[in-house]
């Protein structure tokens, strides 16, 4: 089945769609990225450029990888760009509507047999299938941030997505070069189900005032040998984006254990999302990130 994988699309120019759009090129894959913004587009592809120039200096690939890489990937502005696709990759806004909207737009366009696949970090594979014309063919392919860089890609089945959509898209992330673990279609699969309580519980622990955020992340990093401090993580996740999959856990499984703690609320309240925003738990605005509380 995978040798009928040629093409791929990519709905969503962000930072994971641009990351999902490089390493496809690079395992050969012809790719088309999509975005409602041509801005995004433009941005998207200076920063495939930039980080396949430093794959090139670390000697990762070669300066012809990346040339013929670069020379894979067309932009289009324009849904219809994705009309000769073998496989989408959804990698737009966590949000539902957005998301059930952009299924509804490409119902028309998409080749019959294309695979349909979403990069949603948290939202129902079996729900958002059921918002396409092709839940057999429909399938979460969730891979981690940054894209390039880490290994794993979790594989989520609908309830009705069919075996051969799944050995294909089986097939397709072993040729990336990535780790494939099947998670099962429930809230946060299981990267995100045992992370993210595990950020919300550092969040707490701040709360609480039982260490300051330098202790945490040190207390976490010495004493558990996780490269980056928790709360380091999260600013660098997106708080909201924490706060989101929070919820999901929270409602999805209908446990008080997941509640989002209040200061991860506050935070985001506060637009301190993180490092993107240039402030969460550190201040990101001078020379070294400063803890803000
Ligand atoms: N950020 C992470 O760490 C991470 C990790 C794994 C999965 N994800 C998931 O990947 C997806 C994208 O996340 P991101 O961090 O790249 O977000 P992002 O905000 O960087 O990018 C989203 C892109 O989608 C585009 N978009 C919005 N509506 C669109 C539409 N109707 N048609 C085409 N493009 C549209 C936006 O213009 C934007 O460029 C989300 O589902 C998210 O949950 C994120």
């Amino acid at each position: 089945m995978t040798g009928d994988i040629r093409k791929v699309g990519v709905v969503g120019a962000g930072q994971m769609g641009s990351g999902i759009a490089h390493v496809c090129a690079l395992a050969g894959y012809d790719v088309v990225l999509h975005d409602l913004s041509g801005e995004r587009l433009n941005s998207s592809l200076a920063t495939i450029h930039g980080n396949m120039n430093r794959q090139v200096s670390s000697g990762k690939i070669t300066d012809a990888d990346r040339e013929a890489a670069l020379n894979r990937i067309a932009t289009s502005a324009d849904v219809d760009g994705l009309s000769d696709a073998d496989l989408v990759i959804e990698a737009a806004t966590e949000n539902e509507a957005i998301k059930r909207e952009i299924f509804g737009t490409l119902a028309p366009v998409l080749k019959p047999e294309a695979i349909l696949a979403t990069n949603t970090s948290s939202l129902s594979i079996t729900r958002l299938a059921s918002a396409s014309n092709r839940p057999e063919r429909f399938i979460g392919i969730h891979f981690m941030n940054p894209v390039p860089v880490m290994e794993l890609v979790e594989v989520i089945r609908g309830i009705a997505t069919d075996e051969a959509t799944f050995g294909a898209a089986k097939a397709f992330v072993t040729r990336l070069g990535k780790t494939i673990v099947v998670a099962e279609d429930f809230p946060g699969f299981i990267v995100n189900r045992i992370l993210l309580p595990m950020i919300n519980e550092a969040i707490y622990t701040l709360h609480e005032g039982v260490g300051t955020v330098e202790a945490i992340d040190t207390a976490m990093r010495l004493g558990a040998h996780h490269p980056m401090g928790p709360l380091q993580l999260a600013d660098f996740i997106g708080l909201d984006t924490c706060l989101s999959i929070m919820q999901v856990l929270y409602e999805g499984l209908a446990d008080s254990k997941y509640r989002p703690c209040p200061l991860l609320v506050k935070y985001v309240e506060a637009g301190w999302v993180g490092r993107k925003a240039g402030r969460g738990f550190y201040d990101y605005r001078g020379e070294t990130p400063l803890p803000t509380r």
